[in-house]
């Protein structure tokens, strides 16, 4: 059977969808539950019930459309990915494995393709962590890393509770619900950009994903005394942001020294009273610590609280570090990854196999699922920022060896 991509309709639905933001073209900004990202959310839903398929959302809000299979009780094949975007974001990361698992799906209902299996189009609430300190908020619902009880206890910077928020987005289940037993899925496909400069770098159109990298994450808070900055002589300072800037230098060299595959960003700094003549008395940051390998990446997370340590005891304030977040990695099931590879000897496409270092729902879904992931080039590997962009024919591509291995599994 011949797939084809509508490349020309996929294209007008990213860029349509990335007008739907917080912020002005070309920046978008979309965060969870909030009314741009319940604009995307409405827009998707029409655009899913279009192409026919069953349309439910989760407690969590996770958004699922389902193309019934002729086997019922067979376990689905799911694809998917996130539409929630970080401040100042650009308009294809998560929005590529959607709008491309639902362009996927439509090329295989235009080619008169019935499934055995059902097929479902994932789109998961939060993947990213801007709103509730964690990422993959819905798909760690769904896998049970996260429970329903931990989920209620999140709550945003404005104290409203992630209950609270998804209960005013009309999303009234039990968080208890959301979970989906082992088995549920046959196999879950990630499409997504690589965030990354390899395939660019090799000329290779296609990353097939064996293993996404270990995240961590905590909220530091230090505690120092405040003053008035004329007055107070340095000598009888205690300065929150004096020592949140070592913890700073001391976390960035501990990601600098243990390998290349380790990487830590403190992207958050908050300073109260934040008056250019008052003396920092207390002082937020967040930290974001990533590695390949579980061990290394837990050497760094031990080296920030021995350096939050000797910091606090030598400056005279207090550091409190609030961990967010300490997951494993998780490897790509080869069986799926076979199937991807296969799809692109089909297509003549070449693929190298690479390792994300960017997390995704994948992670998460990997606990209940056998899951693959395949990465598309994006320029220079930009991403998290407005001049993200990926291709149309990359994107279409990705999008054609998605169509081919959803229904090689589905068959
Ligand atoms: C996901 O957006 C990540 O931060 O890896
Ligand atoms: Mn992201
Ligand atoms: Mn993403």
């Amino acid at each position: 059977m011949n797939f084809e991509i509508d490349s020309a309709r996929l294209l007008s639905e990213i860029e349509a969808l990335a007008l739907i933001s917080e912020a002005e073209p070309p920046v978008v900004t979309r965060i969870v539950f909030t009314p741009a990202d319940m604009r995307a959310r409405a827009w998707l839903i029409d655009h899913c019930r279009a192409a026919g398929l069953a349309v439910r959302q989760d407690a969590a809000g996770n958004i699922i459309a389902h193309w019934r299979g002729s086997d019922s009780a067979a376990p689905a094949v799911g694809t998917g990915s996130h539409l929630d975007a970080i401040p100042n974001a650009g308009k294809y990361d998560g929005v590529v494995g959607v709008l491309g698992g639902l362009e996927a799906i439509r090329a295989l209902q235009r080619a008169g393709f019935r499934p055995k299996n059902s097929v479902e189009l994932l789109v998961f609430t939060s993947e990213e962590p801007t709103r509730f300190g964690i990422g993959c908020l819905g798909s760690r619902l769904l896998s049970g890393a996260l429970s329903a009880d931990a989920a209620r206890k999140l709550i945003d910077r404005n104290a409203q509770s992630l209950d609270e928020v998804r209960r005013q987005a009309g999303l009234s289940g039990e968080l208890e619900n959301v979970r989906l037993p082992s088995g549920y899925y046959k196999a879950f496909l990630e499409l997504h950009i690589e965030q990354g400069p390899v395939l660019e770098r090799e000329r290779v159109p296609l990353g097939i994903v064996s293993k996404i990298a270990a995240p961590a994450s905590a909220r530091i808070l230090i505690e120092g005394e405040g003053g008035h900055a004329g007055a107070v002589l340095m000598a009888d300072r205690r300065d929150a942001l004096c020592a949140a800037a070592e913890l700073i230098l001391a976390i960035e060299n501990a990601a600098r020294t243990s390998s290349i595959d380790t990487v830590a960003t403190v992207g958050m700094c908050e300073v109260f009273p934040g008056a250019v003549n008052s003396i920092p008395s207390r002082v937020r940051i967040s930290l974001d610590v990533r590695d390949t390998d579980l061990a290394r990446r837990d050497g760094v997370m031990c080296a920030m609280e021995k350096a939050a340590k000797e910091i606090s005891q030598r400056r005279s304030v207090s550091i409190r570090i609030e961990l967010l977040n300490a997951d494993a990695p998780a490897e790509c099931a080869p069986d799926v990854m076979d199937v991807l590879a296969a799809s692109c000897r089909k297509h003549g496409l070449k693929f190298l196999p690479l390792i994300s270092r960017a997390y995704h729902d994948s992670l998460f879904m990997a606990q209940i699922a056998p899951v693959a992931m395949l990465f598309i080039p994006c320029r220079n590997g930009y991403s998290h920022r407005p001049d993200e962009y990926a291709a149309i024919d990359d994107i279409a591509r990705g999008t054609l060896v998605l169509a081919e291995a959803l229904a090689s599994l589905s068959a």
